[in-house]
Order: structure tokens, then sequence, then C-alpha cells
């Protein structure tokens, strides 16, 4: 399903965008780290280490404004730092509706109902974008990792402490589907196939495989993809579960892995700003 015209190229940034526009800061927030870095938008490359520092507990939003605060200006004082002014892509658990959360898994409910996106601007004084962190890891594969140049319908699932999706029709990202929580045993499909659920239940990779082969299988004849991305930490050892499953569709394991959710938080933000005229 190679289409050349989804290749990363196109748009300008490759030649003469200034920092500005070409490095943008990524912050994936997840239910136990927040991890950061600023990244090139011409190639996906990181321009700093991935930093990390502890969700706070609870993950409320002032509490996570805070520390977005500092890693912002942890960011700024180190090599590679991005402009001053450039904009911050943030992910969070949550489906998120223009700026708005919608829920909230394993952080605060608090940030339910909550106009992220204009709250965490005024904390930090810089233009945000906010995601979800699944449609964010998705945006970065589907650009710069296992999904490039892939036309036609893709589905990235990462397994977790929950199970995120992101679906891509022709590169167009279809944004919050939550296909975690399609029912698979009388319950939601990531209480029984998250990679939480493994370790909870102690599964080894056979019976483990058996779960994912019941879900996958249910998402293959709902949406018919062209290709599932497999992400996720537990995607490193994908030589454990992925050749025991089987399905008509072609599945892949993630290649950006604990990176995806920057680079995707980046390049939200960055698709975001519009192009400097010429
Ligand atoms: C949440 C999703 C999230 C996924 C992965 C699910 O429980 O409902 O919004 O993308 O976990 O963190």
């Amino acid at each position: 399903m190679a289409n050349p015209s989804l290749r990363p190229a196109p748009r300008p940034e490759a030649t003469g965008w200034s920092t500005l526009h070409r490095h943008h800061i990524g912050v994936d927030v997840g239910g136990t780290l927040i991890k950061y870095a600023a990244v090139d938008m011409a190639d996906g490359e990181l321009t700093t280490p991935v930093l990390r520092r502890p969700t706070p507990v609870p993950a409320t939003p002032e509490a996570v404004a805070e520390q977005l605060a500092l890693l912002v200006e942890e960011l700024s004082e180190g090599p590679g730092a991005p402009h001053p002014e450039s904009s911050v892509g943030v992910t969070l658990p949550a489906i998120i509706r223009r700026g708005v959360a919608h829920s909230a898994a394993n952080i605060d409910d608090a940030w339910i109902g909550l106009d992220a996106r204009r709250f965490l601007a005024e904390r930090l004084g810089r233009t945000v974008q906010v995601l979800n962190d699944a449609d964010a890891a998705g945006l970065a594969e589907v650009r710069y990792g296992a999904g490039r140049g892939n036309a036609g319908t893709v589905l990235i699932i990462t397994l977790g402490t929950g199970i995120g999706s992101a679906l891509f029709v022709d590169g167009k990202l279809v944004p919050n589907l939550e296909l975690g929580h399609l029912e698979l045993g009388g319950v939601d499909a990531e209480v029984r196939a998250s990679a939480l659920a493994r370790e909870r239940e102690g599964l080894d990779w056979p019976d483990y495989a058996d779960r994912l082969q019941q879900y996958f299988a249910h998402l293959e004849f709902l949406f018919s993809p062209d290709l599932i991305v497999v992400g996720g930490g537990i995607s490193v050892r994908h030589e454990e579960f992925l050749p025991r499953l089987r399905l008509d569709t072609r599945v892949v394991p993630a290649e950006l892995r604990n990176e995806a959710g920057i680079i995707g938080a980046a390049r939200h933000a960055y698709l975001a700003v519009p192009p400097p005229v010429a």
C-alpha cells in the first residue's frame, strides 16, 4: 500500500523554515511519567534528550501545569533548546475535543470539562495544543515510523495501562476513537488485553496472544484496516506475541517506541501553526 504522496517532504519544513516553525516541544503526560523533548519537524528527530519527571499525584490540572512550566523552562536552557516562542504539544490520556477534555484515564477527574488547551496556554505563556495520547502516537508513527507511506485505513493500537487507539484514513486522523473500550468477553477490551492486564493476571505469551487475537480479529471485522501498528511499552517484546496472531491484516510493531507520544504531540503543535508566507 506504499503511497509516495504520503511520504514526508512536501511541506517546506525541511528547507527555509526558522527554528520557530520547525522546532516544537512535545510533552507526553502518562499516568506515571511525563516525558518531554524538543522535536525538529523536518524529520521527527529530537533536538534534546528525552527528559522525564513523575506525574504528580493526584494529576490535577494545576499540578500538571506546574510541572509543565518547569519542564519548558528546563528545555529552554539546554543545548538544542527550541525557539523561546515555540509552541507546546501536550498529550493526555483523555478524549480531547477542540482542546476540551471529555474523559480522564489515570489522571484526575478535574480535567473533565476543562479547556485544557486554554488553561495550559495561560499557565505556560505559550501556544499550546492538546490531544489524546494514542492519537499523538499515531500521528508520529504514520508520519515518521511504522505507518509512513501507507494509504488506506491504518489503525494504531497502544498496549499499556489501558488500550489506546488511533485511526488514519489516507493519512488523516479520525480523532478520539477509544477502541480500548470495545467490549471483549463482557468487559472493556483494555481490562482483558492491555499490557497491564497481562501483568496483573500473570498471563504467559501464548495466553496473552489469544486475548489479542480475539481483540484484533474484532477490530479487523469492524474496520477492515490495511495495516495495524502495535505500540506501547510492550511492543519491544513484539516477537513474543505478534507472530502468534492469525489475521488477514498486516500487523507491525511501532518503530518510535517511547518517543512516539512526544513526537506526535510536537507534530500536532506544528500542524496548528500556519506555514510562513514565502
Ligand atoms: C483511555 C484513552 C487512552 C488510552 C491509553 C484509555 O483508557 O480511555 O483515552 O488513549 O487509555 O492511555
